[in-house]
């Protein structure tokens, strides 16, 4: 049995399903596997737009032939670039950004997140958003070089005005073996633009 979160990739899918709606521009920072990115897919629909980045081919391979096999390449624009280059691909406001750290599961462990891009594309990304729109950042503690990330990452987002943005963090303080913890932000309707 599992309860309400069950895991912090679950919880940042709740959080991002109760905001993004049909028609809406959003992005996936770390495509991976395209589980993320088809979700959101999925939610926009296809007067939306998802941008989905990763700096693996074997990521945007893999992904490309999800959303195939699903009918849902055609809002989908698929990006091999370094997330924090995300401002020269996407000239509108959006409405989400994902963030899932760390590596691709089944690939190379050594290729990952990591906190000096994380920062820049979770600036930009920031700067990005539209009211009510919401950044949900993944973090894995447990991996090789995940908790100094997560912790650069706290540096920044604990200091985001409250005026503007709502940042919440949750851990599973519980469980063993340091499991995923997510922050999620949120860009406060009527806060300064
Ligand atoms: C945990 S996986 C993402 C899982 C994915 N969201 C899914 O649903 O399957 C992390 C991914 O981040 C990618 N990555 C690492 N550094 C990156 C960067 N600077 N810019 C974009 N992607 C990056 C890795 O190649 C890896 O595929």
């Amino acid at each position: 049995m599992s309860g309400l979160f069950k895991n912090a990739v679950n919880i940042s899918h709740q959080v991002i399903a109760a905001v993004v709606e049909a028609g809406d521009i959003v992005v996936d920072a770390t495509c991976g596997r395209g589980h993320d990115t088809i979700f959101l897919a999925q939610l926009v629909g296809e007067k939306g737009k998802v941008y989905a980045f990763d700096i693996q081919g074997i990521a945007i391979e893999t992904t490309w032939e999800l959303l195939q096999a699903n009918k849902t390449l055609e809002n989908v624009v698929l990006i091999k670039d370094n997330h924090s280059n995300l401002d020269s691909y996407i000239p509108q406001r959006i409405k989400a950004c994902m963030f899932n750290l760390g590596y691709l599961p089944g690939g190379d462990h050594s290729i990952k997140t990591d906190k000096v891009n994380t920062l820049k594309a979770l600036e930009k990304a920031t700067k990005m958003l539209d009211n009510n729109g919401v950044i949900t950042i993944v973090f894995y503690p447990g991996h090789s070089g995940g908790q100094e990330e997560l912790n650069s990452m706290m540096v920044y987002l604990s200091e985001l005005s409250q005026k503007d943005f709502e940042v919440s963090h949750v851990e599973f303080i519980n469980q063993i073996n340091d499991p995923p913890q997510i922050t999620i932000v949120q860009k406060v309707l009527g806060g300064s633009k």
